[in-house]
């Protein structure tokens, strides 16, 4: 709470879609730096952030993700989509990289099982490093998901144009994404007390909550009506929301 990045590197930004969310989730000026090795992406990128506010100075720069990378010291490094198009070895290089050179690294993958499994390999990596998780998880220790069997991931809306529509062969207004994340810095974290692990199931008089525990557990937890003002925020929640709402 209260922090925000003075400084901002997207590695294999392309066209910068982690820079607008960042520029999103903490408005006001910073330097931003995209990094990526396709001109084409970097060109589009930086002609569609011209007009935003906060992204006009931001710097396209050409850079190849590689145990040669060098990043200067920022306060966060985000990585989004790019480490399933890396080899192994430099998606370790990439994270060890991001580790010593940011007080925060933020890393998103598809969720998907495959996508999951590199994002706990890059969670590893830099609570090795010193980090701690400030979000999804309510803890930095072991992910209790056992490998194989399950994989931590939530679900963004995102809104279709009818240009998109069209791209896609979709009909849908919009395209249910689903990402799997993992948000780590060297400050000082209050992670959430529990984490809604999956959507939320509305019953008669009662909801039912999938969630990741601080004590290295997942549990279901049923919320009723006696519970009055929980049980209203229960039908509230969302898959992915911290779980109680910090003011209950
Ligand atoms: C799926 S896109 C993700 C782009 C952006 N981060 C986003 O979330 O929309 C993957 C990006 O990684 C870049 N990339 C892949 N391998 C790379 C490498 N070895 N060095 C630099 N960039 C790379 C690609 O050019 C592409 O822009």
């Amino acid at each position: 709470p209260g922090w925000a990045p003075a400084g901002h590197i997207d590695v294999g930004g392309g066209t910068g879609a982690a820079t607008w969310a960042v520029a999103a989730t903490w408005p006001g000026d910073r330097a931003v730096t995209v990094l990526d090795w396709s001109d084409p992406a970097l060109a589009l990128g930086r002609e569609i952030a011209a007009a935003h506010p906060a992204l006009g100075d931001a710097r396209w720069q050409r850079a190849r993700i590689g145990a040669d990378l060098a990043l200067p010291a920022t306060d966060l490094v985000t990585v989004s989509y790019v480490l399933n198009e890396i080899t192994p070895a430099d998606r370790t290089a990439l994270v060890d990289t991001a580790a010593a050179s940011a007080r925060a690294v933020v890393i998103v993958e598809a969720g998907t099982p495959a996508g999951y499994a590199r994002v706990i390999e890059a969670r590893d990596r830099l609570i090795a490093a010193g980090f701690r998780v400030a979000a999804p998880c309510p803890h930095s220790a072991a992910c209790p998901i056992a490998p194989g069997e399950d994989w931590c991931h939530f679900s963004a809306r995102v809104s279709r144009s009818s240009l998109h529509r069209q791209v896609k062969g979709g009909s849908l207004p919009y395209e249910d994404e689903k990402f799997s994340y993992v948000a780590a810095t060297r400050l000082p974290v209050t992670p959430v007390p529990t984490r809604v692990i999956r959507r939320p199931q509305i019953r008669k008089g009662q909801v039912l909550l999938d969630l990741c525990e601080p004590d290295e557990r997942l549990s279901r937890r049923t919320v009723t009506k006696r519970h009055g003002d929980l049980y209203k925020a229960a039908r509230d929640a969302s898959w992915g929301d911290g779980w109680p709402p910090a003011d209950h």
